[in-house]
């Protein structure tokens, strides 16, 4: 954690505010979906982070699955068109179903995402994610559960990196611009 601190320009998002949002979504996940059993979905990588802590405040039984895609695209930009790299072991045929992701940007890889697994005919279909960036949406979304809106600024921490790098950090922050360039 340390050897990524003097990268960090600014903290957004402090390790407790995330943990006290991830109890709360948790705990309305809990009542939404009592007398029920869950699976949760995440894509990698950056889920891992908010997966492992959010399920843990969820007073249900709990399954968990885990796709990767692949945006074509730049590090920094999403062009909408998404490779499944690895898919789900689980067949989704009537089972609840919740999307697990770390930051909504443009929505377009989540669009991708929903699409894909609607055709699979899960019982239901929702999605928790994070984090959103404001007003940048290229399409809307129904998100059920969201955790903080952001600014339209690349974030890193919390699972979210930059070339790899500080996923570990407990807080979200951005970046100095120094950082960009450390070939
Ligand atoms: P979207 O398709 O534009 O919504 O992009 C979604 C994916 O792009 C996320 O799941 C992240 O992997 C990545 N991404 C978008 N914005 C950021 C950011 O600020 N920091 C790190 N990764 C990001």
């Amino acid at each position: 954690m340390d050897t990524y601190a003097p990268d960090i320009e600014k903290i957004l998002i402090p390790a407790e505010a995330i943990q006290a949002k991830l109890a709360e979504i948790g705990e309305r996940i809990t009542q939404d979906y009592t007398g029920r059993s869950l699976l949760l979905v995440g894509v990698l990588k950056g889920a891992f982070v908010v997966m492992a802590d959010l399920a843990r405040y969820i007073r249900l039984p709990l399954e968990f699955d885990f796709m990767a895609v692949s945006s074509y695209g730049s590090a920094t930009k999403t062009s909408g068109v998404v490779r499944i790299l690895k898919d789900l072991d689980h067949d989704l045929e009537n089972l609840d179903v919740l999307l697990v992701e770390d930051i909504v940007d443009s929505g377009l890889t989540l669009k991708y995402l929903l699409k894909n697994l609607a055709a699979r005919k899960p019982a239901s279909l929702e999605v928790a994610a994070l984090l959103r960036k404001e007003g940048i949406q290229k399409v809307p979304l129904d998100l059920r559960y969201v955790g903080f809106d952001i600014p339209n600024e690349f974030v890193v921490g919390y699972g979210l990196d930059y070339d790899e790098r500080y996923r570990t950090l407990p807080h979200v922050a951005t970046l100095k611009p120094e950082a960009y360039n450390t070939d």
